[in-house]
């Protein structure tokens, strides 16, 4: 049976840890310019409903990698924004692509996508979650730190698809996670529910920025105003004025402490430009591991692996 790749919370502990192997390995093959064509032949459809620079270029260059062939397509620009139904859209990619990746709005076009799909779908973004960044997101700390295990994540900002998608994460992988976000920003209480119910480990919502990065190993954060929020870009500045990732918060974080942003970062808003061009900064390493963990996801869902 075809497995997506929709939110973390569709795969145990153990699945995602053997995606982080395979990524290890698919990653040294490439340095070391070893061919490693799991996808020979395969098509993935990459579907854009909003704008992107990472998530194309890396699945882009991944499917090459691995020996298949990627395919853009725009929603602007195909029949998707004249109103062709998903479930249509859906059962005729199937017919063509071995794998499709959509980047939309609502997790329920995902969601709707797949249930039609007879290939697997993987979520590059949407409103509710953004999976694929943050396996990338914890390889990056698994290879700073060696492992995820036993550390405080901080995240300082919006409750937007990162966070709450990070609050996944913390309930399967069991680390700790304090989030602060401003009253009225808060993540998603549904995400916030699942997690609770199923974990031990600590996830605590707070207002307090300084709470939350107090002797923290890792510090994320993400802009204020994520896509289809441009609207509300003044409004967002003001109730995120005390939440800027800057060297007086850094400095209540343990001294190895390691910042990762997903990008695109506004700097002087949510990031100032000495963090994230400090010493701390693990975000070109968080970009480029998008590459390794995406190629590990696709051969896993769309492969013999
Ligand atoms: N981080 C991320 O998903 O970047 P893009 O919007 O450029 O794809
Ligand atoms: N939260 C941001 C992430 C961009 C990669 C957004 O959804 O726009």
């Amino acid at each position: 049976m075809k497995r997506d790749f929709l939110a973390l919370s569709q795969f145990t502990k153990a699945e995602l840890d053997a995606i982080f192997a395979l990524t290890r390995e698919l990653k040294e093959k490439q340095k070391k310019e070893v061919e490693h064509h799991l996808l020979r032949g395969k098509t993935l459809a990459m579907i854009f409903e909003k704008s992107s620079t990472r998530t194309r270029v890396s699945f882009e260059v991944g499917m090459y990698q691995l020996g298949g062939h990627p395919l853009f397509i725009s929603t602007r620009d195909s029949q998707m924004g004249r109103g062709e139904p998903i479930k249509d859209t859906a059962r005729v990619m199937s017919r063509y692509c071995d794998g499709v990746m959509i980047r939309t709005y609502g997790q329920e076009i995902v969601e709707e996508f797949a249930r039609y799909s007879a290939v697997p779908v993987i979520n590059g973004l949407t409103d509710l979650h953004h999976p694929c960044q943050i396996m990338a997101d914890l390889f990056t700390v698994i290879e700073h730190r060696g492992s995820y295990e036993g550390l405080k994540i901080a995240w300082v900002g919006d409750g937007n698809n990162m966070a709450n998608t990070w609050i996944e994460a913390a309930a399967i992988f069991g680390f700790d996670l304090t989030l602060a976000c401003p009253k009225g920003y808060e993540p998603d209480a549904r995400v916030m529910e699942w997690a609770l119910e199923r974990t031990t480990s600590k996830i605590v919502l707070t207002d307090d920025p300084q709470e939350a990065v107090k002797y923290a190993d890792v510090i994320n954060t993400d802009v204020w105003a994520s896509m289809g929020q441009e609207a509300e870009q003044k409004e967002r500045e003001k109730a995120f004025a005390g939440y800027q990732l800057n060297e007086a918060l850094l400095d209540l974080a343990r001294g190895n402490c390691i910042v990762l942003h997903c990008l695109p970062a506004h700097r002087g808003e949510e990031i100032t430009d000495d963090v994230i061009e400090g010493p701390h900064s693990a975000v070109w390493d968080e970009a480029e591991n998008r590459l390794h963990v995406q190629k590990a996801i696709m051969a896993t869902l769309m492969g013999a692996r």
